[in-house]
């Protein structure tokens, strides 16, 4: 499509990410803020901090059940300096095979600003009031996707784990958010 969400990290491995116990007791459809060395090897946060020059100090979890269906679309604000979008993450799969990210057009409807159980802000739209501009299977590789579009998720027969590492890289415009993902795409 012509509007890209996302960018895959052909280079950058998953492979040694995970600490063994990271995944959550009870399989409940959920949102988890992490301190990232509760659940990545401190080996690998620093492998991921040189290659893409951030921070890695903020990650969250999400797990969708099987044939979940979002019914709104949203996007993600920061908890500061106040509730601009948070332009990007890194995100990756465990299982969610089929699984689908979606972006949307953003509607000129002004929101407020909602909270998810992890109280993080979010403005979201009915999924029948958005148009549809991409999609991404994300799997188990590093993929860089937009989260200041509204987008949703779509698993099939399996549940999805997802892990989104949010850089701290201080983005102010449009402008300045293009020359990121174009320096991102120069890299890797
Ligand atoms: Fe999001």
């Amino acid at each position: 499509m012509a509007n890209q969400h996302w960018f895959r990290f052909k280079d950058l491995s998953v492979d040694t990410a995970l600490k063994p116990d990271w995944k959550p007791k009870s399989l409940v459809p959920g949102i988890w803020r992490c301190v990232p060395e509760e659940k990545l090897n401190v080996d690998w946060i620093q492998y991921l901090s040189a290659k893409i020059n951030a921070n890695v100090n903020n990650i969250m979890l999400f797990y969708k059940p099987p044939h979940f269906n979002n019914t709104v679309a949203h996007v993600d604000l920061t908890i500061t300096p106040g509730y601009i979008p948070r332009y990007y993450a890194l995100n990756w799969l465990v299982d969610g095979a089929d699984s689908e990210m979606r972006w949307y057009k953003t509607p000129l409807k002004e929101k407020a600003v909602e909270l998810t159980p992890a109280n993080t802000p979010y403005k979201s739209w009915p999924i029948e009031d958005v148009e549809q501009e991409d999609s991404c299977d994300i799997g188990g590789r590093l993929t860089l996707v937009r989260t200041d579009s509204p987008h949703a998720i779509f698993t099939t027969h399996q549940g999805r784990w997802c892990f989104s590492i949010r850089p701290v890289l201080l983005i102010k415009s449009n402008h300045d958010r293009g020359k990121k993902l174009l320096m991102f795409s120069n890299i890797y």
